[in-house]
C-alpha cells in the first residue's frame, strides 16, 4: 500500500512511531527514522531491515527547527521528496499525571502542550517539502483526552485537544496544494510502556491490579477489548496510502466505541 514511498518518523523509538514505522515498511515505505536517542531507533531500524525493509536513523530532536529542518533536507538529498512526516513524540505520563489542576504549576501545565508544538514544528517543515510535489500526508497521535474530561492529567487533554484543532487547521490550508493531515486517536493499549507506567499506580490507589484496570478499560469499549499497536498500525498505512486520498482535516476516532463521535 506505500510502495516507494518516503516516511519520516518522529519519535520512531516509540511505542507507536515504532509500530507505525514496521507496518509502513512491511507496505514498501522507505522509512528514515528519527529520534532523541538513536539506541531505541536503531533497535527499530534493525527489525525493519531483518525482515527485508529499508529503514534509516537519524537522532534528531523533533522541538529543535534546525535539526528537524537539516534532517528533512537530507532526506530530500537522498530519496528525493517526503511522502509521508509521522508525529509520533510523546513525553512519558508518570511526568504529568497525577496532579490535580488547582495544584499544578505552569511549567508542568505546560509541558505536555510544549511537546505538542513537534507537531507544528514537522509539519510546517515537511509541509514546505511537500508542496513542491503537490502531494503529501502529514499525520499525528492524540488521545480521547482531547474530547473527555479525565481527572489528574494535567495539561495532556488540552495537548490534544490543540494538535486535533492543527490538524484540522492544517488541512484547511494545505489540502488545497495536495497535502492531506489527518490524525489517530486510539485508546490505551497496554503493551506501551508508557500506558502501563500511568495507569498501573492509578489502579494501585483503586486496589485494583493492572489487570483488572485494562479490564475496566476494555469493558467500555464496544468488543470489550483494548485495541493492539499492530491494529493501530494498520489503520496508519491506510491513513498514509493514496486509498485514503478522500480523507484530510479529521482525526480518526479509534477507540473502539468508547467515545462516541
Ligand atoms: N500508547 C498508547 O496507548 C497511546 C494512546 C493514545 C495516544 N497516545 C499518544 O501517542 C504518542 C506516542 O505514544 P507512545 O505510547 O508511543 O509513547 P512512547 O513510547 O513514550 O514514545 C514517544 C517517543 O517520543 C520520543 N520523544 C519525546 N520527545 C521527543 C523529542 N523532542 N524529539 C524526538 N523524539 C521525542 C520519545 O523518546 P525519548 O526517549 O527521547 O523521550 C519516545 O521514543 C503520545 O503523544 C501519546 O500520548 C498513546
Amino acid at each position: 500500500m506505500l510502495k516507494n514511498k518516503v516516511a519520516v518518523i518522529y519519535g520512531a523509538g516509540g511505542a507507536i512511531g515504532g509500530a507505525v514505522a514496521r507496518a509502513f515498511a512491511r507496505e514498501g515505505a522507505k522509512v528514515f527514522l528519527t529520534g532523541r536517542l538513536r539506541a531505541a531507533v536503531e533497535a527499530v531500524a534493525k527489525d525493519v531491515v531483518s525482515t527485508g525493509g529499508s529503514a534509516e536513523t537519524a537522532e534528531v530532536d523533533a522541538l529543535d527547527e534546525h535539526a528537524v529542518d537539516t534532517h528533512l533536507q537530507s532526506v530530500i538529498d537522498e530519496a528525493g521528496r517526503v511522502d509521508i512526516a509521522f508525529d509520533a513524540v510523546g513525553i512519558s505520563n508518570t511526568r504529568i499525571i497525577g496532579v490535580p489542576l488547582v495544584e499544578l504549576d505552569i511549567a508542568l501545565f505546560s509541558l505536555p502542550i510544549t511537546t505538542a508544538t513537534s507537531y507544528f514544528l514537522i509539519a510546517r517543515l515537511a509541509a514546505r517539502r511537500m508542496v513542491a510535489n503537490k502531494s503529501g500526508v502529514i499525520m499525528t497521535v492524540t488521545a480521547a483526552h482531547s474530547r473527555i474530561g479525565i481527572p489528574l492529567v494535567g495539561g495532556y487533554g488540552p495537548a490534544q485537544a490543540a494538535k486535533e484543532a492543527l490538524t484540522r487547521g492544517l488541512s484547511a490550508e494545505l489540502a488545497p496544494h495536495g497535502i492531506r493531515v489527518v490524525g489517530l486517536r486510539p485508546q490505551a493499549m497496554p503493551e506501551a510502556e508508557t500506558i502501563k507506567e500511568a495507569y498501573e499506580p492509578r489502579a494501585k490507589v483503586s486496589r485494583m491490579t493492572w489487570e483488572q484496570w485494562q479490564e475496566m478499560l476494555a469493558n467500555k469499549t464496544h468488543p470489550r477489548r483494548l485495541m493492539t499497536l499492530a491494529e493501530m498500525a494498520n489503520v496508519a498505512v491506510f491513513l498514509a496510502s493514496d486509498q485514503a486520498s478522500g480523507m484530510t482535516g479529521t482525526t480518526v476516532n479509534l477507540t473502539m466505541g468508547s467515545l462516541d463521535d
